[in-house]
């Protein structure tokens, strides 16, 4: 069945980032007419990742208070990812001013420009941090939002944002919650797991028995598609992931196996771990800079971030095609062709 995009044209934010890519050729493929906003600075990066593809640019930083009001002419469909997904802010009260500004006050001006353009549909994409850090029990769409760092705290404040704008305008709004995404190109924890491994930078860590959730970025681009097409999902908030449950030390064996190393039979204690982390804590507190390991670090790494995507998958039939087994031998080919380029 053809897609229900094909021909409409659509604005995509954060094109140029790791989903925003794979998102938009997807969209090219399913025969949408794609308009992509893109930093002044990334003009000519642009050209270069979309020379052989017919489609249009909006030169634009979301940060200054002034979009040009051109910016949703004619848009069907928004799909709105510009963020800063992997900045680490725990502990650096600066980032806070920087994520408001590209999450909340971004997001407030593209929906007023939206509504006055008369777009049909708005497409946010937000972090499962919007809702807490999670634990070992996995949390859903009705588990209480409580954020606790200056990322989850404005993607929550701009999912509000763009859920009453939906009602104001009667603009189809959806809400994707995004655990961390994994896949080709990926540059958060995961693409640094498997560098520091490689390297040898890595401990072999506890089985602690955490689950976190993770996501495919070609699974990202499926639930987008589904999000804006499905008029179920018109004021709805999903949460999305591969329905897997991960403990760090089956990802950390995982890579091993994957990269041609022996897996460690042994393990790093916990108290020596926790104890490096102390010492990360005071060295940033004195040096602003991070240490290999803080308190916030092995958080990610030991603790849980468990997430339930039922909801999706009742709802709009989201059916996810990847999980970690399957994605790592592709994403630590192309670590390596990174490297040796
Ligand atoms: N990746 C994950 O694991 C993950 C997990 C949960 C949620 N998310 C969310 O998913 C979205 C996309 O993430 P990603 O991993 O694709 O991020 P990414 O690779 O870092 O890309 C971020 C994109 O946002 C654009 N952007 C940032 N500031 C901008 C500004 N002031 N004006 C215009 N564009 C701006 C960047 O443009 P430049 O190329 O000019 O920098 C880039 O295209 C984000 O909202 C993120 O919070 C991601």
């Amino acid at each position: 069945m053809g897609s229900e995009l094909a021909g409409k044209v659509v604005l995509v934010t954060g094109a140029t980032g790791f989903i925003g890519r794979h998102l938009v050729a997807r969209l090219l493929a399913a025969g949408a007419s794609v308009k992509v906003v893109v930093r002044e600075a990334r003009v000519r990066d642009a050209a270069r990742l979309w020379q052989s593809v017919n489609l249009s640019q909006v030169v634009a930083d979301l940060m200054d208070r002034d979009l040009p009001n051109h910016v949703c002419d004619q848009v069907d469909t928004v799909f709105h990812l510009a963020g800063y997904a992997h900045a680490e802010d725990a502990n650096d009260p600066r980032a806070a001013n920087v994520h408001w500004r590209i999450t909340v006050e971004a997001t407030r001006s593209l929906l007023a420009q939206a509504a006055h353009s008369g777009v049909r549909r708005f497409v946010f994409v937000s972090s499962v941090k919007a809702m807490g850090e999670g634990g070992d029990m996995a949390l859903d769409e009705s588990s209480p939002a409580a954020p606790e760092t200056a990322y989850g705290k404005a993607k929550r404040a701009a999912e509000k944002l763009v859920l009453a704008a939906g009602l104001a305008h009667g603009m189809h709004v959806c809400v994707l919650r995004l655990p961390l995404v994994y896949g080709p190109g990926g540059k958060g924890n995961l693409s640094r797991m498997i560098s520091a491994i490689d390297r040898g930078r890595f401990p072999p860590i506890p089985d602690t028995g955490n689950r976190r959730s993770m996501v495919h970025v070609d699974d990202v681009a499926q639930a987008l598609l589904l999000a804006a097409e499905k008029p179920e999902a018109d004021g709805q908030t999903y949460i999305v992931t591969d329905r897997q449950a991960y403990s760090t030390r089956q990802i950390y064996e995982r890579c091993r196996e994957v990269l041609g190393k022996p897996v460690a039979r042994w393990s790093v204690p916990p108290s020596v771990l926790q104890l490096a982390a102390k010492s990360g804590d005071i060295f940033f507190w004195l040096t602003g800079r991070h240490f290999f390991l803080d308190s916030e670090r092995l958080g990610k790494l030991t603790g849980s971030a468990w997430y339930s995507s039922d909801k999706i998958s009742r709802d709009l039939g989201f059916k996810p095609r990847w999980d970690l087994e399957h994605a790592l031998p592709e994403m630590v080919t192309e670590y390596r062709k990174v490297r040796e380029s």
